[in-house]
């Protein structure tokens, strides 16, 4: 691995559920393969609606049941962004279009990825929006975070 550190952000709608969550998995991962001065990883949203905002309760809550603290502050993705990150990975397809979007030159478009490209025991194609449906919505997100993230960390690895 090279000096600096290879920095991956995740993206959702809102930053406050999925992309949070998949930064604290991810973190926990990291940290865990004492990875953490080499790998940096961050969250954002396509809107910019929860700005400053903590993670969602029932998120907060569903991670804190699996040993994961979710403590980021929601933030609207930027152009720079595409610039910043060495992998961008989108939860779902509304989210891959709008990232792609800020970058009409395709310029990053190969670091922009689905982050469901990287799941190993499941077939999901995204990451389902949990915001407006029951409990069992967010053990999905975590089961799905779980599976991929710790794909995502076995390739930096590798790099
Ligand atoms: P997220 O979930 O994109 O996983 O953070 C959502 C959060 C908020 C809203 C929708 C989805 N919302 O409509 O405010």
């Amino acid at each position: 691995m090279s000096e600096k550190a290879f920095q991956v952000l995740f993206v959702c709608l809102g930053n406050i559920c999925r992309s949070p969550a998949a930064e604290g998995v991810m973190q926990s991962m990291v940290d865990e393969a004492g990875l953490s001065a080499s790998i940096r990883i961050d969250s954002a949203g396509t809107e910019g609606w929860h700005h400053g905002k903590l993670p969602d309760a029932r998120m907060r809550e569903a991670g804190k049941a699996r040993g994961y603290t979710l403590q980021s502050r929601a933030r609207q993705v930027k152009r720079d962004d595409l610039q910043t990150f060495d992998l961008i990975l989108a939860m779902d397809a509304d989210n891959l279009r709008n990232l792609r979007a800020l970058d009409p030159e395709g310029l990053h478009h190969a670091k922009i990825r689905p982050f469901c490209d990287y799941c190993t025991d499941h077939d999901e194609k995204e990451v389902p929006d949990p915001y407006y449906g029951g409990p069992e919505g967010f053990e999905k997100v975590l089961d799905l975070l779980e599976d991929g993230c710790a794909n995502v960390l076995r390739q930096i690895a590798k790099v």
